[in-house]
């Protein structure tokens, strides 16, 4: 019998070869997860274990640990849209499992297929509704706007148990996004400054070199807004602009987070969708798509803490570089506007990506003689001080999934929220603009809000 099985549905797609099975394989080189694991992978491409590891490791630019694959990973192949093969799968599984054996279903699929899936699984009886030893694991996107996402969450509901569904926003595992609240609160230098008094505004950017890569078949149908602001960002902006929990408890952060996502408004003269130049030729590509790859937006957060002070979004592809960070910028002090000096705002930057850390931006003398000012920087460096490893984003979740921590996993109400604001953004969406390249994007930020971005 297995401690744990680890049931990948989809798992010849590139979510299992470029991240599942290498989380998988550093948790247990690590000792993180029992070694006595089985990933069972189910796909429907007629393949035995050897020819899908052989195929998998194809897929992939930095090989694996062959000798684990090959103790750990069973194939399985089964049509999972049709009902036929889950009475067979359902045996392959109880050949597995005994009553501790803690069952993961990751549902590494596309959206119209969760129906199919939910439902076989259900009637096979292979996850039973309540079982706290069986988790369903989803990707998103969760629907394609806030009506279907609620059809897709009231199917989730009838088959499951909200405590066995997990949401996956792969940047809630990133290290210094765990960190946004341990920096806000556990410093009396920011806990006593994070709000509108103080703050003069804050900038939330995911900056990307690539462009769509191979996934034309979903990006063409999601586009900026909704693949990346309507999760990523405003998990981001909800983390930042929260109010202090009533505990730190799932829930209780979760609360607030959503008190966030209800309390957003826009302005609309000031929002900008973009789309490379390019795009339209890439292929599989519907040559009159009007799909964003770019979008900058100035939202506000209504709430007593955060009332008027503008959160800049930005997201794109084929910009400068990658780079995700949020830039909290605060006030110029009093003596400061007395003194005329070209001095710079304080500015606290939590970096998520390409390194994680965190700088802040003071204003300091020049040594020497004179009494000029500049502005420096003092840094941390996540990678330059941990012992071992930085795990990425997925080890953390899977592990978390494992064990049954929820902190880390999107609830029902916020994404919720986050539909009801990405709706009301999409009705009035203003006409694309065709960028070349990220300075185009620079200037007509900086002439619609005054902003200078990175
Ligand atoms: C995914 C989006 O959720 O996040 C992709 O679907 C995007 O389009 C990716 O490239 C960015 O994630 P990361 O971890 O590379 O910043």
């Amino acid at each position: 019998m297995k401690d744990i099985l680890f049931v990948i549905f989809g798992s010849t797609g590139d979510l299992t070869s470029r991240k599942l099975l290498p989380a998988i394989i550093k948790l247990y080189k690590n000792n993180e997860i029992s070694k006595n694991i089985t990933v069972l992978a189910l796909g429907r491409r007629d393949l035995d274990t050897h020819g899908y590891i052989d195929y998998i490791e194809a897929q992939m630019n930095n090989k694996l640990d062959r000798k684990i694959l090959d103790d750990i990973v069973m194939y399985h192949n089964i049509q999972i849209t049709e009902r036929d093969g889950y009475d067979k799968l359902k045996m392959v599984i109880d050949g597995y499992k005994g009553e501790k054996t803690k069952e993961l279903f990751y549902l590494a699929i596309a959206p119209e297929m969760f129906a199919h899936v939910a439902d076989h699984i259900h009637t096979a009886h292979i996850v039973e509704q309540g079982n706290p030893m069986q988790a369903i694991i989803f990707e998103k996107p969760f629907g394609n706007d806030l009506q279907s996402a609620k059809a897709v969450n009231k199917l989730l509901w009838t088959y499951f148990d909200e405590s066995q569904i997990y949401r996956i926003d792969h940047y809630l595992g990133k290290e210094m996004i765990q960190n946004i609240l341990m920096v806000r609160f556990a410093n009396r230098i920011f806990e006593e400054t994070w709000h509108n008094r103080t703050i003069k505004s804050i900038k939330i950017i995911a900056k990307e070199a690539d462009g769509i890569l191979s996934r034309a078949g979903y990006y063409d149908q999601s586009g900026a807004l909704k693949d990346m602001v309507q999760s990523h960002l405003l998990q981001m902006l909800s983390l930042t602009a929260m109010d202090t929990p009533l505990s730190y408890h799932s829930q209780d952060i979760t609360d607030e987070k959503v008190n966030v996502l209800k309390h957003l408004s826009f302005d609309r003269d000031a929002m900008i969708f973009g789309q490379y130049e390019g795009y339209l030729n890439e292929a599989n590509i519907n040559a009159m798509s009007t799909t964003d790859t770019f979008v900058f937006l100035k939202v506000f957060v209504n709430t007593p803490r955060f009332k008027g002070v503008p959160f800049y979004l930005m997201t794109g592809k084929k910009l400068d570089k990658k780079e995700s960070v949020i830039i909290v910028e605060f006030e110029e002090t009093t003596e400061q506007r007395k003194w005329h000096l070209p001095l710079s705002t304080n500015k606290l930057l939590i970096k998520i990506a390409p390194e994680d850390g965190f700088g802040l931006q003071l204003n300091s003398k020049v040594p020497g003689l004179s009494n000029d000012v500049r502005d420096v920087e003092l840094e941390y460096c996540v990678a330059c001080n941990a012992y071992g490893n930085i795990p990425e984003a997925y080890e953390k979740l899977l592990l978390d999934i494992i064990n049954g921590h929820k902190t880390l996993f999107t609830r029902w109400d916020e994404i919720e929220y986050s539909w009801a604001f990405i709706d009301a953004l999409k009705a009035v969406k203003p006409a694309l603009f065709i960028y070349r390249d990220y300075d185009e994007l620079k200037s007509m930020i900086k002439e619609k809000v005054g902003e200078d971005m990175i």
